[in-house]
């Protein structure tokens, strides 16, 4: 574990020896290798000298809220595309990505009858881990697509060279994002009062329909039940909506890192929240030395590959003060071992006396490719895995805080099955992901329905 020291000029306590850059020392994984390195340094300073996207505030209330959920006071709702594509930040996809989150979190509230932290993986998520370096595209080995921060989605070698001035592009894409997810959260869209900003019309089941209508309507009823009693609740109108990506591009993340004197530390204000990745998590790497000196929320994808020591040294060298909600731990075991394997993780770190969120991501475990080798996900063992996990939690009288999907607003055929019962001739109707196939929007609001009716079950059990 790292001690801890009184830094006297800011007043603060920084782990030993961090600082912004001290990652740079460490081994790092899952790198683009830039030809011209000077260029990159200048846009990193270019990037230093902007104005952070969010506010340490807001990153110290989203803090706050998850430490709810750690003993199911709250519960987080994350989501949002695999890859955050540049032509994308456009006012169609960004109020069809942010209203299918806002549903699924209306849908989840009502059966949980707990508040929902709803979190974006918007704003920001354009930088990917790949398992290989390159790919073979007719016949020649290139560079893989490592996010549009990095370089283009284009499958050719001039095309997918890293280019350093993405960054700065990714820097006014995000902001772009956030000021419109803002305008539109703060501004009315979200209002409950008024059902026509909740419409359904792109859902394909008749059902589901009818089950939000219904809800959305209860809904209703108590407002105006309240309501008539002289309370009018502001917090009707607006809605709280965090942003968080993968950290994964140290020298964009590190531009984004402020001192913030009010507060007393070190934020990342590019986004509220980030996670490490399955790939970028050895306790020596590079990517836990940056994370252990920022203040945000930090999530920590967990897959069959860490082992429950690491794991747990892990959580101590990023949280060495043990704070509440500062660690999301986001299991991703696939549906097939995730009965195995969760129990040792949650023993351990309760063993420990470790403070942690438990968030499922049943998608990263959960990757199929059919016959033609088209990339996709099924939705059954996409819900098989979040059922064990709530069933898990609840056995070991755990809390399974919250979920973390890949999904989109829009009517993609990326996943398989749901009860739109897409099938594998159906995938190249609308593929449209640059990275992981994500639930489509029928997809999401069904498995926020399951989801709901699974959180019900749980608070009956309480
Ligand atoms: C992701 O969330 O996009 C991702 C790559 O996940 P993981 O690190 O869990 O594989
Ligand atoms: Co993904």
């Amino acid at each position: 574990m790292y001690c801890l020291e009184t830094n006297g000029s800011e007043n603060m306590k920084t782990p030993k020896k961090w600082h912004p850059g001290s990652w740079r020392s460490h081994p790092i994984q899952q790198q683009p290798h830039y030809k011209d390195e000077k260029r990159l340094e200048e846009v990193h300073a270019t990037l230093k000298s902007y104005p952070p996207l969010v506010f340490a505030g807001e990153v110290d209330s989203l803090k706050q809220q998850i430490s709810d959920c750690a003993l199911g006071k709250k519960f987080i709702l994350q989501g949002g595309d695999c890859a955050e594509r540049f032509l994308d930040c456009n006012e169609e996809k960004i109020t069809a990505k942010l209203k299918v989150l806002l549903q699924m979190s209306v849908v989840l509230c009502y059966g949980a009858r707990k508040p929902i932290v709803r979190i974006g993986r918007i704003a920001g998520q354009y930088g990917k881990p790949r398992s290989s370096n390159t790919e073979i595209v007719d016949g020649k080995q290139i560079p893989v697509y490592r996010g549009d921060n990095v370089n283009s989605f284009k499958a050719n070698e001039i095309d997918r060279q890293p280019d350093p001035e993405r960054l700065l592009k990714g820097y006014h894409m995000s902001s772009m994002t956030l000021n419109y997810v803002r305008a539109l959260t703060k501004g009315g869209f979200a209002d409950l009062h008024y059902p026509e900003n909740w419409d359904l019309s792109m859902m394909g089941s008749l059902k589901q329909k009818e089950a939000y209508e219904g809800i959305v309507r209860n809904i209703q009823d108590a407002i105006s039940f309240v309501e008539s009693l002289g309370r009018e609740d502001r917090s009707l109108n607006t809605v709280e909506f965090y942003t968080s990506h993968e950290g994964l591009l140290l020298g964009f993340e590190e531009s984004m890192t402020r001192y913030v004197a009010e507060h007393g530390g070190y934020y990342n204000l590019g986004a509220h929240m980030l996670w490490i990745g399955d790939r970028t998590r050895q306790l020596d790497g590079a990517h836990v030395e940056y994370f252990r000196g920022v203040r945000n929320p930090v999530g920590i994808k967990l897959g069959p590959s860490s082992k429950t020591n690491e794991i747990c040294n892990l959580i101590e060298s990023l949280n060495p003060e043990n704070e509440s909600g500062k660690i999301i731990l986001i299991t991703r075991f696939g549906h097939e071992l995730v009965g195995s394997r969760l129990k040792e993780y949650i023993q351990a770190v309760r063993a420990k006396g470790l403070n942690v969120v438990w968030s499922a991501d049943p998608m990263h475990g959960n990757g199929d490719k059919t016959s033609a080798g088209i990339k996709t996900r099924n939705f059954s063992h996409i819900l098989s895995e979040v059922e064990q996990t709530f069933k898990i939690h609840d056995e070991l009288g755990s809390y399974l805080g919250g979920v973390h999907f890949e999904l989109t607003g829009e009517n993609v055929t990326e996943c398989l099955g749901g009860s739109e019962g897409i099938t594998e001739t159906d995938l190249s109707l609308n593929y449209s992901t640059y990275c992981d196939p994500r639930l489509n929007y029928s997809q999401s609001l069904e498995m926020a329905f399951l989801i709901s009716s699974l959180l019900n079950k749980s608070r009956a059990n309480d």
